[in-house]
């Protein structure tokens, strides 16, 4: 065959071209082999696959340089696509030929086990390893999988600004920045002007960077992460809460469907997985939960926020997501709805999930009587300058409305069910960590 007739694939498609000669670009992972054969495990961004080159089959020079290729060389393969069962991913290539493109000499990442700060200081290589790749993989399926769920709903994606003048969700965990001269501060919601989008679009959703300066040195945390923000005009809660179990159950279908293998890579239980799209979810209140956690000799009071332990208590006693109501007035954000009959608790639920993953979702119905909302602004020491333009949605046309704020990476954090959060994004912020 001559040059211009091999095509160039990708490690992904080899299953259409068994018994072809082909050509692939990619990596070397790892490598070894004999004084006759070398094999080498290689990888181009979609799959991970052995080439193999056999001393016999080959002109010397290739088998040479085989021999001398050094971890994450890049190179080009050219070989035959053949079927390997002993592989989990199916096919190799006998190699025929090899280009290097480019050397690599000493890469830090070696086969042996590494620290976990070692890791992330080398975020930008280590992205290449098999754990990142599953994991980025499977985030990246739930992103794809959130746009097509919202636009099959009708819903319309509404960027929310990142720079902001205000801090609606408490003023402890801001990120401060220097605006030409006055304070400015970095998104930690989009929620406000998803409201005003609901009330010019009807259903919208916002997706973007959130930043949060809190001090929290947990597997859950990061300062920088990603959230989508559903905002829904004519919705109460309670449509809300349907709509939320929906898009959870559905996002995990499609990772099921999809990354079949890269679940199989983070020997994440599929079957457990499937068990979390089985609705409705049970829910609870925040008065029940309080009993339960009581009757289970947890030592907390009516009126606290749960932490880690009481939401792993919580999820795992139902082994679902599970939707907690009604949290009190005074641990939750102003703009969230009164209760019709009581004084102390809102309109709002978190969702936990289990195996001690803890919130992914927190939301409520919004407060729309003006004076209200006013007051409760006032009430939270907030500057009337800065919401004045969030209280004209209750001055022209206010009407019932609801939404919710899923965390990205506290959702690929369960659903690939890694131990911390920072695997679930490419580069984590945390509090000790900016860089790379
Ligand atoms: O519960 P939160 O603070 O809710 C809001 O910000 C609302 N404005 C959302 C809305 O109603 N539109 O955050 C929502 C979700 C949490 O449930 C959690 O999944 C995630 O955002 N989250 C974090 N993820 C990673 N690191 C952090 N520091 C996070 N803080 C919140
Ligand atoms: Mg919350």
């Amino acid at each position: 065959m001559t040059e211009e007739k091999i095509p160039t694939i990708q490690i992904a498609d080899a299953s259409k071209y068994v018994g072809q000669t082909v050509k692939i670009g990619g990596w070397l992972r790892q490598k070894r082999g004999s004084g006759k054969i070398v094999f080498l495990q290689l990888r181009d961004g979609t799959a991970f696959f052995q080439g193999v080159v056999a001393k016999a089959d080959v002109d010397p020079d290739v088998f040479e340089r085989a021999k001398e290729l050094k971890q994450e060389s890049s190179l080009y393969v050219t070989g035959e696509i053949r079927k390997d069962d002993r592989s989990s991913f199916g096919y190799e290539m006998a190699v025929h030929d090899l280009q290097v493109i480019g050397e690599s000499h000493d890469y830090p990442i070696t086969p042996k086990e590494h620290g976990t700060e070692f890791l992330f200081d080398e975020r930008h290589l280590y992205l290449r390893h098999l754990k990142p790749f599953a994991t980025l993989k499977i985030r990246n399926t739930l992103i794809a999988a959130t746009y097509e769920f919202f636009n099959d709903e009708g819903f319309i994606k509404m960027d929310a600004p990142i720079l902001t003048g205000s801090a609606p969700e408490g003023t402890t965990e801001l990120f401060e920045t220097d605006y030409f001269g006055e304070p400015a501060y970095l998104s930690q919601t989009g929620q406000l002007y998803a409201e005003a989008g609901a009330m010019a679009f009807g259903k919208v959703f916002t997706f973007g960077p959130i930043f949060r300066a809190e001090k929290s040195k947990t597997r859950r945390h990061l300062t920088e992460f990603w959230m989508i923000e559903p905002e829904m005009a004519f919705m109460d809660q309670e449509q809300s809460l349907h709509l939320q179990e929906r898009y959870i159950a559905y996002l995990i279908e499609k990772v099921l469907e999809r990354n079949d293998q890269e679940l199989d890579l983070l020997k994440r239980d599929k079957d457990r997985l499937k068990s979390y799209t089985k609705l409705p979810y049970p829910r609870i209140s925040y008065d029940e939960a309080i009993e339960l956690l009581q009757a289970n000799d947890f030592d907390i009071k009516w009126g606290a926020d749960f932490g880690s332990p009481e939401e792993t208590f919580l999820a795992n006693h139902f082994d679902q997501p599970v939707f907690v109501l009604n949290f009190p007035k005074a641990i939750k954000a102003f703009y969230m709805k009164r209760h019709p009959t009581r004084d102390d608790v809102v309109i709002s639920a978190d969702l936990l999930a289990p195996e001690g993953y803890g919130e992914i979702i927190g939301g409520s119905e919004r407060e729309v009587d003006y004076e209200y909302l006013k007051e409760q602004i006032i009430k939270q020491g907030l500057s009337l300058d800065e919401y004045g333009w969030y209280l004209d949605l209750r001055k022209y046309g206010p009407v019932p409305h609801s939404g919710f704020g899923l965390g990205l990476e506290r959702l690929v954090t369960f659903v690939t069910g890694e131990e911390h959060i920072r695997e679930a994004i490419p580069f984590p912020r945390m509090t000790h960590r900016l860089r790379p």
